[in-house]
């Protein structure tokens, strides 16, 4: 039987919508331990690009799972199927021009690889976003640990659910010895010194 789905060509291209907003698009993956700073970076990145005239989205764990994901729970079926549908989200943004920001716990380097087999090269950035468990611990910004500690949920990232820290980041960034605004500001030099950002 024939497919009767067929992919559409725009006229209007993925360059001339990237250029009309002085920018090459990318998504910044941010993956890191739970309270290891992923949303407070990658919200400071946006305000920061925001603040000169960038496009750009972010998409946040959280969010994502009270809309696009709702139906999807925590079993391991689920949460590929939570960053696949994420990825697929992230690469139709960056096809319209712009800078996408996801903040996700993303524990599995299996899972990153296929979102990043989904984007050219160069257009998909993994941001390790690093703090010791100890620390994130400590900080415990949702208590979240502190329940997991209790018993009350189960899997959880760090404590019974494995994270396996990216082997070759485009970008690692220690949260646990700067500051959140010394850390943000890292990546958008990155984003300037590699041409993702253009003068405008
Ligand atoms: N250099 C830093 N960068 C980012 N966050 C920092 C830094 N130093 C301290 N923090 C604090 O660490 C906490 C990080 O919490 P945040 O919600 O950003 O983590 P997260 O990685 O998004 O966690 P989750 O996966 O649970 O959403 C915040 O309370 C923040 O103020
Ligand atoms: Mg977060």
């Amino acid at each position: 039987m024939l497919n009767a789905v067929q992919w559409h060509h725009h006229q209007v291209s993925r360059d001339d919508r990237a250029a009309q907003k002085s920018q090459k698009p990318c998504v910044l993956w941010f993956t890191g331990l739970s309270g290891a700073g992923k949303s407070t970076l990658a919200n400071l990145v946006e305000q920061n690009l925001f603040a000169h005239g960038y496009h750009s989205f972010l998409l946040d764990g959280d969010n994502v799972r009270h809309g696009l994901n709702k139906d999807l729970g925590f079993s391991d079926a689920d949460r590929v199927e939570n960053i696949r549908r994420i990825g697929e989200v992230a690469k139709l943004m960056t096809d319209s021009g712009l800078i996408v920001l996801s903040a996700f716990i993303s524990p599995f380097e299996r899972d990153r690889a296929l979102v990043r087999d989904l984007f050219a090269d160069h257009e998909f950035l993994e941001v390790y976003v690093d703090a010791p468990l100890d620390v994130c611990e400590r900080r415990d910004p949702k208590g979240l640990y502190k329940r997991a500690r209790a018993g009350q949920i189960r899997d959880f990232t760090g404590i019974d659910s494995e994270y396996q820290p990216p082997s070759h980041p485009d970008i690692h960034i220690r949260t646990d010895n700067l500051s959140s605004t010394q850390c943000a500001e890292r990546v958008v030099q990155y984003l300037k010194l590699r041409g993702y950002l253009k003068d405008r």
